[in-house]
C-alpha cells in the first residue's frame, strides 16, 4: 500500500504508540474468548438475544440487594459487643486498633465475617480467609446491627443475592480477564502484590462473597461500583468464578486435553504472547 510521506512521519509513530496498549488488551481479551468457549458456541442464545434487544437483560434482576431483618439487630448488638467491640469500639466508631465501621454497609460486614477474616486474631498481617466463627444467622445479625448504625446509602451496599441462571460465561470470562486476572491470575489462584500484600485465591468464595468483594473492595482490592460494572456484568463474573474457575474440570470451551489450569494457562500465554510478537514484528516491518 502506498502511503503519503507526511502521513508516515507524523501519524505513523503516534499511531503505533497509541495502538500498542490497545492491541495488548485486545489480545488478552481474545485469549479470554478462546479459552471461554465463545468460539466453541457457548451460550449463543444469550448473546444473540441481547444483541437484538438490549432491554432483554433487564427482565429479571441479576442481583438483588437486601438488608437482614431489623429484628436481628438486638442479637447482632450482643454478638458485636462480645466479639468485635474490643477493637472496633462498642459504638463501632473504631479505636486505635481497628477502623470505624459506621456507614460501611451490610455487604462489607457480611464479607469480612462470613469469610472468617473477622474477628481478627493478629492485626499485624493482612487478614486472611479462615473458617468463619459464626453461623449464617449470627453473621446476618451482626451485619444488621452495624447497618442499623447509619442511614441507608448507595455507597454502602446491602447484601447481594446473585441469580446466575441467565448469566453469560463468555462475557464473564472476558470481564474477569480484563478486571480481575491482573491481581488474582487467570486461574483465580491469587498472586503476590506490592509491599507484602497479596490477592487471595477465589476458589472458596461463594456467589454472594464474590459479588461483595467486587462491590465493596476489601483491603487493597479496588471497589467496582455500578458505573464501572453493571449488576448484569457482575453476575456474569460471579457465574464465571463460581463455575469454570472453581470447577476447572467442567469448564467449557477448548478442552486442551484436560491438562489442568496451569498447563492451560501456558497455552493461553503462548497464544497471547505469540499474538503480541506477531503484531510487534508486523509493526516493526512497517517502520
Ligand atoms: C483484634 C482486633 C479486631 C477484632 C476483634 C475485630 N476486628 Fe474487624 N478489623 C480489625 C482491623 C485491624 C481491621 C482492618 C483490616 C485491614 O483493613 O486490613 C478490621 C476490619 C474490619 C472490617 C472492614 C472495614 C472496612 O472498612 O473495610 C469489618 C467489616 C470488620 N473489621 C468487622 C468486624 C466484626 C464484625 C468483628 C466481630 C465479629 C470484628 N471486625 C472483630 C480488627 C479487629
Ligand atoms: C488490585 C488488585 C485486585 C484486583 C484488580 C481485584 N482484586 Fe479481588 N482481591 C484483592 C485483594 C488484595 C484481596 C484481599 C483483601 C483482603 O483480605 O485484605 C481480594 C479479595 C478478593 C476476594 C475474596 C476471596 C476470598 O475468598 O477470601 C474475591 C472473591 C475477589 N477478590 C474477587 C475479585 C474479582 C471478581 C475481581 C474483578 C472484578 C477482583 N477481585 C479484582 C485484589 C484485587
Amino acid at each position: 500500500m502506498r502511503v503519503l510521506p507526511h502521513t508516515r512521519t507524523t501519524v505513523g509513530p503516534r499511531l503505533r504508540a497509541m495502538a500498542l496498549p490497545g492491541l495488548v488488551v485486545a489480545s488478552v481479551a481474545l485469549v479470554g474468548l478462546l479459552t471461554s468457549g465463545a468460539f466453541a458456541g457457548a451460550s449463543p442464545h444469550h448473546s444473540a438475544a441481547r444483541a437484538a434487544d438490549p432491554r432483554a437483560a433487564r427482565v429479571s434482576d441479576p442481583i438483588t440487594y437486601s438488608l437482614p431483618p431489623s429484628s436481628d439487630v438486638t442479637a447482632g448488638q450482643q454478638l458485636f459487643e462480645a466479639n468485635c467491640s474490643s477493637c472496633h469500639g462498642t459504638d463501632a466508631y473504631g479505636t486505635d486498633r481497628a477502623p470505624n465501621l459506621v456507614g460501611v454497609g451490610a455487604a462489607t460486614v457480611d464479607f469480612w465475617v462470613s469469610t472468617g477474616r473477622m474477628p481478627l486474631a493478629d492485626s499485624s498481617i493482612q487478614p486472611v480467609r479462615k473458617p468463619p466463627r459464626f453461623d449464617r444467622q449470627q453473621t446476618l445479625s451482626i451485619a444488621a446491627f452495624v447497618a442499623s448504625l447509619a442511614p441507608r446509602s448507595t455507597t454502602a451496599p446491602e447484601i447481594p443475592n446473585v441469580d446466575t441462571a441467565g448469566a453469560n460465561l463468555a462475557t464473564g470470562n472476558v470481564l474477569f480477564v480484563l478486571n480481575c486476572a491482573g491481581c488474582h491470575t487467570v486461574t483465580g489462584a491469587g498472586d503476590a502484590l506490592a509491599d507484602g500484600y497479596f490477592a487471595p485465591s477465589m476458589h472458596k468464595a461463594s456467589k454472594t462473597q464474590v459479588a461483595e468483594a467486587v462491590r465493596t473492595g476489601p483491603g487493597n482490592m479496588p471497589r467496582f461500583g455500578t458505573g464501572t460494572l453493571s449488576d448484569r456484568q457482575v453476575a456474569d463474573i460471579v457465574a464465571y468464578v463460581t463455575g469454570p474457575i472453581q470447577h476447572p474440570d467442567n469448564r467449557g470451551g477448548l478442552g486442551l486435553g484436560g491438562i489442568g489450569p496451569v498447563a492451560e494457562g501456558f497455552v493461553a500465554l503462548l497464544i497471547g504472547v505469540g499474538g503480541i510478537m506477531l503484531i510487534a514484528f508486523w509493526l516493526g516491518e512497517r517502520a
